[in-house]
């Protein structure tokens, strides 16, 4: 099944102070996450301003200092670097949150974040809102499908505006280990990681291709990967970073770098994001990872895969962890799924 999502974005132009700056985008979390994200945006010529918004003054001042000698290097055109409040946040077209903890270390899962992060999201969410925010969301801290819904809930923008980094990263990893297994670029390989950003993410090996060709028919391949093996490096890629250098930055930025360039530019890339399921994999009301066409009004469409029904059953354990998860939550948080469509 896939569901087309009409958003509200299509609104007239607005001249106004307030107005929406186009080629904006706002960082909210000046951390190793949010720094590395600031660094990979202005690599792109997309993009005209850039705000920051952290918690410590001094810090986030040092930030932009440092990014504006970068942007200063005559190598691409300039970006406007901004250290801003939530007036000058809300007028982006696309405000990241990069804001909250990280896993202490290798053992700590993304989940166990969830009551020192939702209270931040909570706060920050709801300071965009008062400013009348009407852009794309894009959550990146952890648990990141919790969040994202928890965000769409508080913002109260349509499901397709308010976006999950999901299992975009996940997916990169996933296509690095197979390229070199299979001798190929990363480019050249069709496979993704779907569901949770975290342990119960499943690999859609059914799926998988190299131009067209299925994973174990591939010319060359001496033996099929080892599925299981694979899928686990996938899962523990994060936590094995963290063990050695304390966090993990430079893929995540670029994931969402990737994520704003597909707003921005309009550009219907098909990205594995996390979205509100509503009866796709036969799932509803949960956010979650799976492949979606991004364009200026964030998730247009989202692509239910076929799976088989290893990978289903996988999905929808995915599935009732998070809802079991969200449970935990105070009434505030556990709030009513969005809707598909509609400003609200
Ligand atoms: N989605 C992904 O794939 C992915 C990958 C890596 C990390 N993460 C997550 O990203 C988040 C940030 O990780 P990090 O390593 O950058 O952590 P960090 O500790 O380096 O940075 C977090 C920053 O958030 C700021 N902050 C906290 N509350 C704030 C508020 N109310 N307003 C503004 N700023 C606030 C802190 O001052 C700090 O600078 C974590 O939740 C982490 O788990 C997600």
């Amino acid at each position: 099944m896939n569901s087309s999502r009409q958003t509200s974005s299509s609104k007239p132009a607005d001249t106004s102070a307030s107005a929406t700056h186009e080629n904006r985008v706002c960082i909210i979390g000046c951390g190793r996450v949010g720094m590395a994200s600031a660094y990979a945006l202005i690599q792109s010529s997309f993009i005209r301003e850039l705000v920051l918004v952290g918690r410590s003054q001094e810090q986030t001042e040092g930030e932009v200092m440092d990014l504006e000698h970068a942007v200063a290097v005559p190598m691409k055109p300039p970006v406007r670097i901004i250290h801003g409040d939530y007036a000058e946040a809300a007028r982006s077209s696309v405000v990241v949150v990069t804001a909250g903890q990280a896993t202490g270390g290798p053992e700590e899962s993304r989940l166990d974040l969830l009551s020192k992060n939702v209270g931040t999201v909570r706060d920050i969410v709801g300071k965009l809102k008062a400013e009348g925010f009407a852009g794309v969301l894009l959550m990146a801290s952890n648990p990141v499908d919790i969040l994202a819904q928890v965000a769409q809930e508080v913002s109260g923008l349509p499901a397709g505006q308010v976006i999950g980094t999901g299992t975009l990263v996940d997916t990169a990893r996933l296509r690095g280990l197979l390229a070199e297994e299979l001798g190929v670029e990363p480019r050249a390989v069709d496979a993704y990681i779907i569901g949770e950003h975290g342990d119960s993410e499943i690999a859609v090996w059914s799926g998988a291709r190299v131009a067209g060709v299925k994973l174990g028919r591939y010319p060359g391949v001496r033996a099929l990967p080892n599925y299981g093996d694979l899928l686990d490096r996938v899962r523990r890629a994060a936590p094995e970073v963290v063990k050695r250098k304390g966090h993990t930055a430079y893929a995540i930025g670029l994931c969402v770098q990737r994520i704003c360039e597909a707003v921005l530019r309009n550009e219907r890339a098909v990205l594995a994001v996390s979205t509100l399921l509503q009866g796709e994999y036969g799932i509803e009301g949960v956010y979650l990872g799976t492949p979606c066409v991004v364009g200026k009004n964030g998730v247009e469409r989202v692509i239910e895969l076929d799976l088989d029904a290893s990978e289903r059953k996988g999905m929808r354990a995915s599935a009732k962890l998070l809802k079991d998860m969200r449970k935990g939550l105070p009434e505030k948080d556990a709030a009513q799924p969005g809707r598909r469509g509609g400003q609200g």
